[in-house]
């Protein structure tokens, strides 16, 4: 069977600016895939591309093996999409916004009242269903955004950055959700800046860098080929060098051949080592 989503050649510039630049990507059916890169990386870009909303410079790209470009009126009934900044109506309650969607998907009556109940009950968001949106909070919102995606029971959902601006303890209660909608056989494609995140949720991350992927795994294999532990220099307070090393032993022999003015640290490797080695860039957070 072909992959769910199947990117090749993929490029978009805006006046002249590659935004996108040559991407090349293949997602399974049923991954939980992480599309982690720092502030202006071209992740929206991608998502609205895949998702039909902007039309790319060349390339192509399958959804379900049906092509975005040639046939996007199909293409829109294969997926989910939660947008980066809120798109819910303010003027409407949670179970109105839902309403209207399964609307505009042409349900009939009866099954937007089935999926209604059982999407609220799935986000944990039954008690909610009659506030209006400004009167609940923002991990709320994005919940109800969620449930709001998946009205027409799509098999693919892309999320992006589905938890900025939540704190710490909401934005594990929309992991575990979803956690929740990939185990029940969706496949995720989420974007993020926030290295944990892709640690924590994702089977596969692809890193980001002006527009194309440098590097590609899951958050282990990305670990284990930079290496496993990291030891952080720092001389007389000046700036810290890192050096990478399979194991904790070799790790240590090095740190016999340092002369005693040094800091040193020695730790296991993150996500974040990988991402700060490759491109030279830590991944800002907001
Ligand atoms: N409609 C547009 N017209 C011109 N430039 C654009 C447009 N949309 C995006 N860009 C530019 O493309 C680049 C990538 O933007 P994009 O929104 O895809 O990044 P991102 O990885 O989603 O960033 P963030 O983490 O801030 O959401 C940025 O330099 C942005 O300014
Ligand atoms: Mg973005």
């Amino acid at each position: 069977m072909s992959a769910m989503i199947e990117i090749s050649g993929l490029r978009k510039s805006y006046s002249g600016k590659m935004v996108v630049d040559g991407l090349d990507l293949s997602v399974d059916r049923g991954e939980l895939f992480g599309f982690l890169g720092p502030n202006g990386a071209g992740k929206t870009t991608t998502i609205r591309i895949l998702t039909t909303l902007t039309k790319p410079t060349s390339g192509q790209v399958l959804i379900n093996g049906i092509d975005v470009t040639r046939d996007p009126a199909s293409v829109k009934s294969e997926f989910g999409i939660v947008q980066q900044h809120l798109s819910l109506n303010r003027d409407l309650t949670i179970a109105e916004n839902l309403e209207l969607h399964a609307r505009m998907h042409h349900l009939s009556g009866r099954e937007r009242k089935e999926r209604i109940e059982e999407l609220l009950d799935y986000v944990e968001l039954s008690d909610h269903a009659d506030y209006l949106i400004d009167d609940v909070s923002g991990g709320m919102k994005r919940r109800a955004m969620i449930a709001r995606a998946l009205i027409h029971r799509p098999k693919l959902l892309f999320l992006d950055e589905p938890t900025v601006g939540l704190d710490a303890q909401t934005r594990r209660r929309v992991w575990d959700l979803i956690r929740k909608m990939n185990s029940d056989g969706t496949t995720v494609f989420l974007t993020t800046h926030y290295i944990e995140e892709a640690e924590a949720l994702c089977q596969r991350v692809g890193v980001l860098h002006h527009g194309s992927i440098i590097a590609i795994g899951s958050p282990l294999n990305l670990r284990m080929k930079l290496g496993m532990i990291t030891v952080e220099i720092t001389l007389n307070g000046n700036s810290t060098q890192y050096r990478y090393f399979p194991d904790r032993a070799q790790a240590a022999q090095f740190l016999q051949t340092l002369t005693t003015t040094e800091r040193v640290i020695m730790r296991e490797s993150n996500l974040e080592d990988v991402f700060v080695e490759l491109t030279g860039q830590k991944v800002l957070g907001d």
